[in-house]
């Protein structure tokens, strides 16, 4: 928990709004593995982290809703009328989505200000837009009573995504900000949205993210056409979802279709047979082959499913040659973000050293580093109402 930013985001509530506000927690995540599975009822390996998004929230008279980022500096009003996304919008309509979401749920909401502030990178793949959504979801809900689930809760934020930032998400990010518990990653099965902790016991290895500091603008639209892609396939096997295929039944669809996206179905009924072989070796604590999977999940990701770019395949093949790494690959919906990397403790600096050195004379970019740990799901931190 960042203290430094709950002391100031109250501080600075207070200042524009003259209130004391209850303050909401909601982390981002990593994924161990299981990566494009979640739109496909499939299985995912995430856990909730020690970093994420605080939303401040107080009730107010006024009619209109006053909601300030702390981190970007802007602020912008509404109506709890008649709400609609805002044109090139951003973070605000994340913020109006998940009112407008709660709205149509039937609760009623009254107006209230609204503060945010986090320590998660935007656009690091580590999910601040689930961060975002569940922190303002969770904080209206305590806020204003509104006696909703936490089930019913991650479907607002999922849909506050879907339907007014315009990205057709899973429910992966969600579900592993509002659930995640401490020391574990959750093995989420996205179709009944159960899921099991399973302990995350590295020993003297680390869980270390590189962030290769790239946004490529391609991203929405990509990550909204392999879910096409995806959806196509199933309905062509008579299926509900690819969770429910198997290799043999995609391989054979090879002759009557364009093999690019055979190949991204079949990607998608292997990492769902990789999440699971994933908890069987985390259970066995053996490391060595962990890595291994989460190399072969990149390199699904690379070349059937196509959502990697030069600047992660470069962060991926460098830990190749190093000792220190067990397996590596890129995280979250892809195009940029960070690679998470399977480390022993003990060379984390010398490996920072070396691979910002090649990176840099790569790309002429810095790559930046955040050492992560499993961490509880949302929270309320205080209550002054
Ligand atoms: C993004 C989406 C998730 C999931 C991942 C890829 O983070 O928000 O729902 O699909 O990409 O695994």
């Amino acid at each position: 928990m960042n203290k430094q930013i709950v002391q100031h985001i109250t501080t600075k509530y207070q200042e524009q709004f003259n209130a004391k506000p209850i303050l909401s927690f909601a982390p981002g995540r990593i994924n161990i593995i299981g990566e494009h599975t979640d739109y496909n009822d499939g299985f995912a390996l995430p856990a909730a982290i020690d970093k994420g998004i605080f939303a401040a929230l107080s009730i107010t008279e006024n009619n209109l809703c006053t909601v300030t980022s702390l981190d970007l500096e802007e602020s912008f009003q509404f109506q709890l009328t008649n709400l609609n996304s805002i044109k090139n919008g951003g973070w605000k309509n994340y913020v109006i989505g998940v009112v407008a979401e709660i709205q149509k749920t039937g609760k009623k909401l009254s107006n209230f200000n609204l503060m945010i502030s986090g320590d998660i990178p935007q656009g690091s793949g580590l999910s601040s837009s689930a961060a975002l959504e569940n922190s303002i979801v969770n904080g209206l809900n305590e806020l204003l009573d509104l006696k909703l689930s936490k089930e019913k809760m991650i479907l607002i934020s999922q849909k506050a995504e879907h339907n007014y930032v315009g990205v057709q998400c899973g429910i992966m990010d969600q579900y592993a900000s509002m659930f995640g518990v401490k020391g574990t990653a959750l093995l989420l099965d996205c179709r009944d949205l159960n899921s099991t902790p399973i302990s995350i016991q590295l020993h003297d290895h680390s869980l270390l993210l590189v962030n290769s500091n790239i946004q490529h603008s391609l991203a929405e639209s990509a990550y909204n056409n392999r879910r096409k892609v995806c959806e196509k396939i199933s309905k062509i096997l008579g299926i509900k979802s690819l969770r429910d295929a198997n290799e043999e039944q995609v391989i054979k669809l090879i002759d009557s279709m364009n093999s690019e996206d055979v190949l991204k179905a079949l990607y998608v009924v292997q990492e769902n047979q990789r999440v699971k072989k994933a908890v069987e070796l985390l259970k066995e604590n053996n490391l060595p082959e962990l890595g291994q999977l989460l190399y072969q999940t990149h390199k699904g990701l690379k070349d059937q499913y196509q959502v990697s770019c030069e600047e992660l395949d470069f962060l991926v093949d460098f830990t190749k040659n190093q000792d220190s790494v067990l397996g590596a690959r890129m995280m979250g919906g892809g195009f940029g973000g960070c690679t998470l990397n399977l480390i022993r403790k003990d060379s984390i600096n010398q490996f920072k050293n070396n691979i910002s050195k090649a990176y840099l004379q790569a790309f002429q970019k810095e790559c930046s580093f955040y050492l992560v740990h499993a961490s509880d799901g949302v929270k309320i931190i205080t209550n002054n109402t």
